[in-house]
């Protein structure tokens, strides 16, 4: 009998032994975006960025392969965003969730971060109140408050007395419409109107005509990157706003680097204020564009998504490094508060007390670098905090 219990001990050791073994010698990481649909580039981005990451310092860390699972959020759908974070909780049982290119989704995610106690590294959504969420959250990305609040004042300080104002529909949006009527307003500046237009399926063509119609100096613009940033500045040209003297200015989702080139001459001159552009100088962008390259091809070019992806991973390993590979949520939150990352767009940190990030924003301008169109950036706003906490 003795003998019997002693064999199946051992068997049952060496039946749990190799699975047990393989989970303590891999961090794993959820990465939930968006992969399909319209806001594909988003998904696509954030992983790019992620693996130029882990091209550039190897696939482990503090012992442990890293492995990113990733899942398709399809779109903004808060319900398959939970349900996604679910599985990625109980059946691979990651040690961090990552990603969100869309608010709605990383707000449907957040209580479940709180439940399962696992930290989550937001690489891109941009409403403020996401950080409020849950204290397993931290941002690596941006806020629209913390970026439109610069352009607001340099449009003030540049000769732009009346601006007309059109943002998306949804959270970030109205944070943008809220933190430029502020700021502009604060300077003395005159709304001449704002509209807010739908999340989905846009059409931009009535909402830019009424910005003329409204004769301001300047339309500032937020929606959300990629293919409607397109839509916006097609409107823009063939509703003739340039010939009648009213300028775009706007946040640099607008002019998304994944689709600058694909907007044309339409954007030269136009000014936006971002956390990263491509164009940006230094040598850790330089590495980063490098790295980027060997993990996905030259032809794509990485835009703030990217940073962000990557950056998310810069902070992953620096918590893993501390750590020494065990991970435990409430040791890593006390890592993430307050961290310091030499980031391709600069230095960037997390607020200790808020868990979002503080950083330097550019005033940036479309510009011709050797044939290619880019956002050169010109004057900048360092140390800047979300204005909307
Ligand atoms: C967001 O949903 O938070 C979001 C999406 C795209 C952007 C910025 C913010 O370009």
């Amino acid at each position: 009998m003795k003998l019997f219990i002693a064999i199946a001990a051992c068997a049952l050791a060496g039946a749990l032994f190799p699975a047990t073994a393989a989970a303590q010698d891999t961090l794993k990481v959820g990465l939930i975006a968006e992969f399909s649909g319209p806001f594909a580039g988003y998904g696509r981005q954030i992983h790019n960025g992620m693996k130029a990451y882990l091209k550039q310092h190897g696939d482990t860390v503090a012992g442990k392969k890293v492995e990113i699972i990733v899942k398709d959020t399809t779109g903004p759908s808060p319900e398959v965003a939970k349900r996604l974070a679910q599985d990625l909780i109980t059946r691979d049982k990651v040690d961090f969730l990552a990603g969100f290119g869309l608010t709605p989704n990383a707000l449907a995610v957040a209580p479940l971060a709180t439940q399962a106690k696992r930290p989550m590294i937001v690489m891109n959504a941009a409403s403020s109140v996401i950080t409020t969420k849950s204290p397993y959250v931290a941002r690596v990305s941006f806020t629209l408050a913390q970026v439109t609040e610069p352009m607001a004042l340099w449009a003030a300080k540049n000769g732009i007395r009346k601006a007309f104002t059109i943002v998306s529909d949804y959270a970030p949006g109205v944070d943008s419409e809220n933190a430029f009527v502020k700021a502009f307003s604060s300077q003395g500046g005159q709304i001449a109107g704002s509209v807010r237009v739908p999340l989905k399926n846009p059409d931009f063509a009535p909402f830019v005509q009424r910005a003329k119609d409204a004769r301001p100096d300047a339309v500032f613009i937020f929606v959300p990157a990629g293919e409607q940033g397109i839509a916006v500045v097609k409107a823009f040209a063939e509703r003739g706003l340039r010939e009648a003297g009213i300028r775009l200015i706007g946040t640099g989702d607008v002019l998304d680097d994944d689709v600058l080139e694909a907007m044309g001459d339409a954007t030269l001159g136009v000014i936006t204020a971002h956390h990263y552009s491509a164009a940006h100088d230094s040598p850790e962008n330089a590495a980063f564009r490098k790295a980027y390259a060997e993990a996905n091809g030259t032809e794509v070019r990485p835009n703030f998504m990217a940073a962000a992806g990557y950056d998310g991973m810069a902070a992953i390993y620096e918590v893993a490094k501390k750590l020494e590979g065990r991970i435990d949520a409430d040791r890593a939150m006390q890592v993430l508060k307050g961290l310091r990352l030499d980031s391709p767009r600069g230095r960037i940190q997390i607020d200790p007390d808020t868990r979002d990030i503080v950083q330097t924003v550019y005033i940036r301008r479309a510009e011709r670098v050797k044939g290619a169109l880019y956002n050169v950036e010109f004057d900048k706003f360092p140390d800047v905090k979300d204005p909307g906490k």
